[in-house]
């Protein structure tokens, strides 16, 4: 994978572009009455809407306001449950009943970080950038680690009941963790329903390289 170290830089300058803004606003901002503005304003008044991007990408969904703001909502143990139900309800599993593709697409999707930019072609697919928060095949020398490692992942098995779990955390992870770090791959529609299968296999076939 050699755009690794671009991909995980990319996420890495944003943030610091971020923190710089939240730091140092312009004195001569729009803001004319003498009240400082939060940073969360200032962030927002320094995006432009670009191409295909809206600025609809920087709202957050009610579940995100909650779990950003530690609310009650999330805090409430009856309450999550019923949340991460409506996260499973979300989950559209394949039409087929087949869940596994191929494996070699699938280590292209979980190497690539493009799409969704607003120098991306919007016709083309996007990339599931696994990588970014992942260690999958030992091979592969960079990865982010924000998630856990997936290294012999197939080492599980392929039950109906390992299929369907990986299937849906991968569709909507909130299905299982409330407040989850992880893209919802199917529910934002993010990668198509093969792209998905293909990622699947080369979580679970024994013969790719994440689990060798
Ligand atoms: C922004 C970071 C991020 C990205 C990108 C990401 N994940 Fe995750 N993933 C996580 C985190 C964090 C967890 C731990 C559970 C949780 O918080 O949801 C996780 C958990 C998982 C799990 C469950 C692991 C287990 O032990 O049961 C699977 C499977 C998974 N991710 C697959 C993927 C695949 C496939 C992709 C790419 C299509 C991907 N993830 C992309 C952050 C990420």
């Amino acid at each position: 994978m050699k755009n690794a170290y671009f991909k995980l830089a990319v996420p890495l300058l944003i943030s610091i572009a971020l923190a710089a803004c939240a730091k140092s606003p312009e004195p001569n901002s729009a803001n004319k009455s003498n009240e400082p503005k939060s940073a969360e304003q200032i962030w927002r008044s320094s995006m432009k809407a670009k191409n295909h991007v809206g600025l609809d990408r920087i709202t957050q969904t009610e579940l995100q306001k909650a779990c950003s703001n530690n609310s009650d909502i999330v805090a409430n143990e009856a309450q999550r449950a019923v949340l991460q139900q409506q996260a499973m309800n979300s989950v559209a599993f394949p039409a087929d009943g087949n869940y596994l593709g191929d494996w070699q697409r699938g280590e292209a999707i979980a190497g690539d970080g493009k799409g969704l930019q607003w120098n991306d072609n919007p016709n083309e697919p996007n990339g599931g950038n696994c990588y970014a928060c992942h260690e999958l095949s030992p091979k592969e020398v960079a990865y982010g680690t924000i998630g856990p490692s997936l290294k012999n992942y197939g080492m599980r098995g392929q039950s109906e009941a390992m299929l369907q779990y990986t299937w849906a955390k991968i569709w909507n992870p909130n299905a299982y963790t409330l407040c989850s770090h992880m893209p919802r791959f199917g529910d934002a529609g993010i990668l198509t329903e093969q792209q998905l299968k293909d990622v699947m296999a080369y979580l679970l076939d024994p013969a790719s390289p994440v689990n060798k």
